[in-house]
């Protein structure tokens, strides 16, 4: 993701953003491959794994915090991975999908991720 289009994601909480610009950079990278027909299988194999890992972070991330909304939270998570299982077959003709998982992992990040780092944030403030 170009940085400019990426400033807009960071939402202040120094691991999980690091983890979000992974995800991204490697959706922009299946994205391309996806662009000039190339296989995508072992980066999607990749990206799976590493999202599976960030959602394991979050989640005791919010445990630690007690966070109000956590059931609401990995309810979009399970939601996510659900619909990501598409990814695990996919191909090439398959794209269009992958950008749709994308969408929906995006919109995850500027929404659910963004309330749960500003709620955190101002926690903090407050103890
Ligand atoms: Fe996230
Ligand atoms: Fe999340």
């Amino acid at each position: 993701m170009a940085p400019d289009r990426f400033k807009h994601y960071v939402l202040g909480d120094e691991i999980i953003d690091l983890q979000h610009k992974i995800i991204f950079d490697l959706s922009i990278e299946i994205l391309e491959k996806i662009k000039l027909l190339e296989d995508v299988s072992d980066l999607v194999k990749d990206i799976l794994i590493f999202i599976k890992h960030h959602f394991e972070y979050e989640a005791d991330d919010m445990k630690n915090n007690n966070y109000t909304f956590i059931d609401h939270h990995l309810r979009q998570h399970a939601l996510i991975l659900d619909t990501s299982s598409y990814l695990q077959n996919l191909s090439v003709k398959d794209g269009s999908n992958f950008a749709e998982i994308l969408e929906v992992l995006v919109n995850h990040v500027d929404f659910d991720d963004r309330n749960y780092v500003e709620w955190k944030l101002k926690r903090i403030k407050i103890d």
